[in-house]
């Protein structure tokens, strides 16, 4: 399973990136607010620093500008991936944009349908949001079993990657792991979670307390 992180963040790509662990980056409208910088040069600056997909998302509203719009990005650097967002228009700028050989990221789904539709688009990933699903009393992780089961029913046809978006916590990872899901795209902090454990903790301070005892050196 590859890992995305979910962050538009320079600092946080460049410590994690150092890891060799990060698979890609997933960035929307709101995380780039977040960081009050430049929209192209912060893309720029992300695709620099890692070498897989580096989504990127159009706010354009109707498919012709979404296609200008994605035109543009892709050209900041080979591994843009052109978000586009789970509406009609979206889907007919991921059949554009994906015949011409970019990758597409699509978007906003809260669907097992609408990621059908996105994969017959042509679409390089569909995210559904498992996160959001939760927050309204849905069934987050229900999607994605639905969506993996119909995708693995046409294995000749469909080649989209399900790449699970709006995660919350490491449950959400675990889950997403044993449905066999492609991609997880996880916020920074979740993602240190994922390597945390109080055992871990516990059984290291325990060893070093009795290295000491030892008075002996590595080096
Ligand atoms: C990823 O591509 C999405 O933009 C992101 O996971 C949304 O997460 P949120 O629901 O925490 O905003």
């Amino acid at each position: 399973m590859k890992f995305f992180a979910d962050t538009a963040n320079i600092e946080e790509i460049k410590e994690l990136a150092e890891t060799g662990l990060l698979d890609g980056v997933t960035t929307n409208p709101s995380l780039i607010a977040k960081t009050g910088q430049d929209f192209i040069k912060t893309i720029e600056n992300i695709c620099s620093l890692v070498e897989g997909p580096v989504s990127a998302e159009v706010t354009a509203l109707d498919h012709k500008m979404m296609i200008v719009e994605g035109e543009k990005l892709s050209k900041i650097a080979p591994n843009v991936c052109i978000k586009v967002p789970l509406t009609w228009d979206g889907l007919k700028a991921c059949k554009a944009l994906s015949s011409s050989g970019i990758n597409i990221n699509v978007t906003l789904c809260f669907s097992a349908t609408q990621a059908l539709l996105a994969a017959k688009a042509g679409a390089s990933f569909i995210s559904p949001f498992v996160g959001r699903l939760d927050d309204i009393s849905g069934n987050g992780m229900g999607l994605i079993e639905d969506i993996v089961n119909i995708f693995n029913n046409y294995p000749d046809t469909l080649s989209t990657e399900v790449l699970v978006a709006s995660i919350r916590s490491p449950l959400h990872v675990l889950e997403s792991a044993k449905l066999g899901a492609d991609v997880v795209t996880v916020p920074p902090n979740v993602l240190k979670m994922l390597a945390s454990h109080p055992l871990t903790d516990k059984g290291l301070s325990s060893f070093l307390a009795d290295w000491e005892k030892t008075g002996q050196k590595i080096i």
